[in-house]
């Protein structure tokens, strides 16, 4: 693994994640989180300290990346529920069929390069009635920004991990076997084809 993915693009991706436009999206969805979490993509732990500690009895922080679960560790030492971390990609989750409550998944969508199998197994190991708490960029509905995002895309996926500009969010979560039921979209503060913001709860169908 070199420098760039092990020590700059975790700290690089922390501190666009840690801004406060996107910590202001996160503080709106995470606290629905409820039960036994499973959060896909946890990165470097920015959701951590806004679980409702009243609510969560257990987090599984799953992330392909070692340098990103590292940095979540030191967050994870702070709660004051049980985090437990794996360390796999969203496509192979190594839970049991309708083990947890709820699946939390924010700015991670983008990056999963197979999103209809991670979905499919976020889907089995949720319980039944248990939900998918989303909040994610994508696709902008504007034609002009979304050229944009079109044209970017290849060099942003290669600089940022695999992260794509240009996906639709609600249809990659549909096609993944999920109904949404709630859902907001909107341009956060920031950038116009990175700040297209998808944000809601799903279940499955
Ligand atoms: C932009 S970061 C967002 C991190 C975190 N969810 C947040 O909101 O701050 C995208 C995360 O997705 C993770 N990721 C990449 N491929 C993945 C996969 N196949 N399954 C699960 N997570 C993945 C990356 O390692 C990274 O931590």
């Amino acid at each position: 693994m070199g420098l760039y993915s092990s020590y700059i693009l975790p700290r690089a991706v922390h501190l666009a994640c840690g801004s406060k436009p996107v910590m202001r999206q996160r503080k709106k969805v995470v606290p629905y989180a409820r039960g036994c979490v499973l959060e896909v993509g946890i990165g470097t732990g920015l959701n951590l300290p806004y679980y409702d500690t009243t609510r969560v009895s257990k987090v599984w922080g799953l992330d392909p990346e070692p340098a990103m679960i590292r940095m979540a560790h030191r967050v994870a030492d702070s709660v004051p529920f049980e985090v437990d971390f794996i360390g796999l990609s969203g496509a192979e989750i190594p839970l049991e069929d309708n083990s947890v409550d709820t699946v939390v998944m924010t700015y991670t969508l983008c990056t999963i390069a197979d999103t209809f199998t991670a979905l499919l197994q976020m889907r089995r190991v949720l319980r039944p009635g248990g939900e998918l708490i989303f909040c994610e960029h994508g696709a902008a509905p504007d034609a002009s920004v979304r050229r944009w995002q079109d044209r970017i895309n290849p060099i942003w996926k290669r600089l940022g991990g695999g992260c794509h500009l240009n996906r639709v969010i609600p249809a990659e979560i549909e096609a993944g076997g999920f109904r949404i039921k709630s859902m907001d979209s909107m341009y956060i503060a920031g950038w116009r084809p990175v700040s297209f913001n998808y944000r809601g709860v799903a279940v499955s169908r």
